[in-house]
């Protein structure tokens, strides 16, 4: 019997005898002679087959597979310059596993809003497959780093009893008769586990419930988020740049002809590299005001039209530092030269991407941390333990936390990040 392989395999099976597994991305008929293109998720091969070197039942059977037919089929594997990929299967036996009838997505084109209500079907094709395998590379880039430059991977809780980034985001739900809600970050738990462990990082879902539909929101996210006990706001911008420089670096290594499928550009990205700029919020507000926005009122929040633009300014990635300490979270440490800033800063993609990473370091201060739970209407009694944290051996410290989906929408190139993850959850929509 001849073996199973990948098609990711097939060179070190130059000349034998195998059996590929998977579904029929297309067949052309040219009479006694059929094309097949397979496809088995490591990758896509010609196949074909001759009426002359199978027996009848075979060729016919290979005549009736449609579109995501699944098979199984055995032949020589042989290098064909001509063939896409340099390969061929000369095909001498076929195993029908199911005939695909009507798949919806045909090779014409199709509106997103389709091809979203068919996500459990498109996921199939060549660039969703494509972004899939550079997001998953992406993951891989951040683990590796963080777990090679001494992060403690410690995970942090989905149902929380209270909030991270402010009471209008959360998801609540139903706790045994009490409300909880659906973590909008892990940070605050972070906290304590550096206290513990150092150097922490917690990767996992996050959701945010605010009724945004711009092309860089959705509702359940995956964000990495790494804190270090005595760190500072240039500590946290020194590991982040080197953290994002690496995780490009490695898909523009690994993930090449996924780039190509996805038609993606990658002369930028082959510069990112340390040290990124670092402006001010009231630099970044100057900014704006030259270039569009003459009316940009210090102290607002930037929208992403305003990040855009201030993205577009530079060819790195680009960290604006010291927002407004009103404007962040309530747990932002004050700049000590200056209170009404606070030492936060994002890190704005280049190519006009906007915010992927926001972070900065944490006041230390008990005092200051309580009148901010109360300036900011949170329930003393839910952050009492958080409180602990600047009783007990108090330091200075700083994290951060960067979204996967907004990375993998820049890094490919993409329109909106309803296509980086196999099932986006957003405003009004939850199937499939
Ligand atoms: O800026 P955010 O809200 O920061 C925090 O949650 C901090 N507690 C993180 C920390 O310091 N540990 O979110 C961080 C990142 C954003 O820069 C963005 O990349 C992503 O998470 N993000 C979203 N991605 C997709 N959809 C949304 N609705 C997102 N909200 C935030
Ligand atoms: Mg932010």
């Amino acid at each position: 019997m001849a073996p199973h392989i990948l098609i990711q395999d097939i060179a070190a099976h130059t000349g034998t005898e195998v059996t590929l597994q998977g579904w029929i991305a297309d067949r052309t008929d040219k009479g006694k002679l059929q094309f097949l293109r397979l496809r088995d998720g490591s990758g896509v091969i010609q196949a074909v087959v001759f009426q002359k070197d199978v027996p009848p039942e075979t060729f016919d059977a290979t005549r009736t597979l449609t579109q995501e037919s699944s098979v199984r089929i055995t032949g020589i594997l042989r290098a064909e310059a001509r063939a896409p990929g340099g390969f061929e299967l000369a095909v001498k036996s076929v195993e029908v596993v199911q005939i695909a009838l009507d798949y919806p997505i045909t090779p014409k084109e199709h509106g997103v809003e389709f091809l979203m209500e068919h996500r459990h079907l498109w996921l199939r094709s060549p660039r969703q497959h494509a972004i899939l395998r550079a997001c998953a590379r992406i993951i891989k880039a951040i683990r590796d780093w963080l777990d090679n430059n001494g992060y403690t991977l410690v995970d942090t809780p989905i149902l929380t009893p209270a909030a991270v980034e402010g009471t209008t985001t959360l998801f609540e739900t139903d706790y045994f008769g009490a409300p909880a809600y659906l973590a909008q970050s892990g940070q605050l738990y972070n906290e304590a586990n550096i206290m513990a462990l150092g150097k922490v990082y917690c990767f996992g879902p996050t959701f945010r419930a605010e009724k945004s539909k711009t092309r860089r929101h959705l509702t359940e996210f995956w964000m990495v988020e790494p804190e270090w006990a005595f760190g500072t706001l240039d500590d946290y911008m020194d590991v982040a740049e080197q953290f994002v420089s690496y995780i490009v670096q490695s898909v523009l290594q690994d993930r090449a002809a996924e780039m190509k499928v996805i038609e993606r550009d990658v002369t930028k990205l082959a510069n990112i590299k340390p040290p990124f700029p670092r402006i001010s919020y009231s630099d970044a507000v100057d900014l704006l005001k030259q270039k569009g926005f003459p009316d940009f009122v210090w102290g607002d929040d930037f929208g992403a039209p305003h990040e855009t633009v201030i993205s577009e300014s530079f060819d790195q990635p680009v960290f604006v530092h010291r927002y407004p300490t009103d404007m962040k979270a309530f747990y932002m440490e004050r700049d000590a030269s200056n209170p009404k800033v606070c030492l936060s800063a994002d890190l704005l993609a280049a190519e006009g991407y906007g915010e992927i990473i926001g972070g900065g370091q944490r006041s230390a201060d008990l005092e200051y941390l309580a009148s901010q739970i109360e300036k900011h209407k949170l329930p003393r009694a839910a952050y009492e333990w958080y409180l602990d944290l600047r009783k007990y051996g108090s330091v200075p410290h700083c994290g951060f936390g960067l979204g996967v989906e907004r990375t993998v929408a820049w890094i490919c190139k993409l329109d909106h990040v309803r296509e980086t993850i196999a099932f986006p959850r957003m405003l009004e929509k939850i199937y499939p």
